[in-house]
């Protein structure tokens, strides 16, 4: 029996007629520029391909913060980005050490145990992120190949603030390095170099304000070295780093390219250097600031201690008798505006990510999860909120 055609919907008839304004953990609304780059269908490969490649990569030396040239981009989320770092470091017999601080550190655990590696999780106390001496303490009882964390957990809205000690100390232990920035790199600082991270993972759709499924790998020329030497036999063939190598770093084929995506990563980066890391920092800070003490105001509580909350992905406790997924749907229906649920915690999350920094959305998302609540029953007190909303320059940003 042949199949016949569907009745079809053109995409308008599908999509909301009012936007949905994107304030969850990812994606996020990208740029005008970038929107614009992602319609160009060009060839994969020769010129203007290989001009874009080079450029897109000396921009992300600077958003990385490193020297190294090694650095793919990836047709796939960013999750293929973790599976390229984990299975060119992991194999059978070889072992790693996961930071699990929630949903997506875990995640590294899953891969790593896929490839049949050895893998120990370590856990954190309740509501903090990990630290240097408990990592010390483990690295010293048993030996590892790999230890991997998250700059920032997006399930939990936690941050690893010894990050920076943490993978330092890995490598006096010998200890191979993956660190997940996918939510946070361009929102605070990460200095792969200086930091002598070997490898960092990062997706499109989140910090760097680009289209979702093309993600960014940066390998130290001497993790990438260790890996091209390798003999034990790679799992991937798409998210092979030394095949990646030759389409990033000799303008060959490796397999067609997401050129549109390529181009669309490369205006977000562009106008991430043209911001600067540091004005760009510094607007991220200031919006979830704003966003933390207007909600506190409001009366919510958030669910990251101040000392290691995560800025880029806000987790705020959901107020008594309230049903979290209901509110997330009128807000949604009623507002135009998605905001993000959690991983089995009473949890809502507001996205700080790229152009979720930019004063319109943080006073709509802030109104609106107000007047939610408010519809609800729950004890919202917007007094100072609506006051403050009259004078925009409050939230410059
Ligand atoms: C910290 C972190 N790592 C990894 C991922 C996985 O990203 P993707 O869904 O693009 O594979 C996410 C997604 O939310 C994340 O927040």
């Amino acid at each position: 029996m042949k199949i016949t055609s569907p009745t079809t919907k053109k995409l308008d008839q599908i999509l909301p007629q009012n936007p949905i304004l994107l304030m969850g953990a990812g994606p996020v609304p990208i740029p005008e520029e970038v929107a614009k780059a992602n319609t160009k269908v060009i060839s994969h490969l020769g010129e203007p391909m290989n001009s874009i490649i080079s450029n897109l990569q000396e921009m992300a030396q600077y958003v990385f913060q490193t020297k190294s040239s090694k650095i793919f981009g990836i047709s796939g989320p960013s999750s293929a980005a973790m599976e390229m770092a984990t299975t060119s470091l992991l194999w059978p017999g070889r072992k790693v050490l996961v930071l699990n601080l929630g949903t997506f550190s875990a995640r590294f655990t899953e891969i790593a145990r896929g490839i049949g590696a050895e893998v120990k999780e370590l856990f954190p106390e309740p509501l903090s992120p990990f630290r240097a001496h408990d990592v010390k303490k483990e690295l010293e009882a048993n030996q590892y190949d790999v230890l991997t964390i998250v700059q920032g957990e997006t399930s939990c809205g936690i941050k690893n603030v010894e990050l920076e000690s943490i993978v330092k100390l890995a490598k006096q232990y010998n200890v191979r390095t993956i660190v997940d920035s996918v939510c946070t790199l361009s929102t605070m600082p990460l200095y792969m170099d200086e930091w002598n991270i070997d490898i960092v993972v990062t997706g499109g759709q989140k910090g760097l304000s680009s289209i979702a499924g093309v993600s960014l790998i940066a390998f130290s020329e001497e993790a990438y070295e260790f890996v091209s030497n390798r003999t034990a036999p790679m799992p991937h063939w798409c998210l092979d780093p030394r095949r990646a190598f030759r389409f990033w770093c000799k303008q060959e084929y490796h397999y067609t390219a997401p050129v549109n995506g390529i181009q669309a990563l490369y205006e977000a980066l562009r106008l991430i250097c043209e911001e600067t890391l540091e004005r760009r920092h510094a607007r991220h800070a200031r919006s979830s600031e704003l966003l933390q003490s207007y909600l506190e105001g409001m009366g919510f509580e958030l669910h990251a201690p101040k000392s290691c909350r995560l800025n880029s992905v806000l987790a705020i406790k959901n107020m008594p008798g309230i049903d979290a997924k209901k509110a997330i749907t009128h807000l949604k229906e009623k507002f135009a505006i998605e905001i993000s649920g959690a991983f089995g915690l009473d949890i809502i999350r507001v996205g700080q990510m790229g152009e979720q920094c930019r004063s319109e959305n943080l006073m709509r998302v802030l109104k609106s999860i107000g007047l939610t609540y408010q519809e609800f029953g729950a004890k919202v007190d917007l007094t100072q909120l609506q006051k403050d909303l009259e004078n925009p320059a409050l939230f410059s940003l």
